[in-house]
């Protein structure tokens, strides 16, 4: 069997924006039938959050839409640049984190900014930090988000 395909997902705090992609990705590789071809993970730049399962409020409207999130939150570290195909970052301020934590040059040519996968959301450049929103920011990133999976879904079809 080929080598699966890993792909990285990234925010601040690792419990709200890059596990709910996580858990938006693996529910869309599943409904496509290439779950086994795929391995996905997400990790934070900052450490605060560290063993964490998702915000409260993030988990809440993920299973309204049926996803059930329980990853652990976990700090980006350098042996992600080699483990992972993709990294992919929800706005500038983690893009620039990233950047400056990757080994070299080449290895930081893997990571890419979510919202450039999106279709239905042209005006988008960023999925906004929901920490400090109401219910609405949530709505907001899952809706980025699923726009988004489908599009780096299928660019890592290609
Ligand atoms: P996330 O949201 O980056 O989407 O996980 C945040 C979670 C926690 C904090 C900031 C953003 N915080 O400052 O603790």
């Amino acid at each position: 069997m080929a080598n699966k395909y890993k792909i990285l997902f990234v925010c601040l705090g690792n419990i709200c924006r890059s596990p709910a992609a996580e858990g938006v990705m693996r529910a869309l590789v599943e409904k496509r039938g290439v779950a086994d071809r795929f391995e996905i993970d997400s990790a934070g730049t900052y450490s605060g959050h560290a063993g964490d399962l998702p915000d409260l409020r993030m988990r809440a409207a993920a299973s309204r839409r049926g996803y059930n999130l329980t990853h652990r939150a976990r700090q980006i570290s350098e042996e992600d640049f080699e483990r992972f195909d993709r990294i992919i970052v929800m706005d500038d301020y983690n893009y620039e984190s990233v950047h400056r934590l990757a080994p070299s040059r080449a290895l930081s040519m893997k990571i890419d900014r979510m919202t450039d996968f999106c279709r239905s959301h042209p005006d988008a450049h960023y999925v906004p930090d929901p920490y400090y929103e109401g219910r609405e920011g949530f709505e907001i990133v899952l809706d980025l988000l699923e726009d988004a999976c489908e599009g780096l879904l299928d660019d890592c079809l290609k």
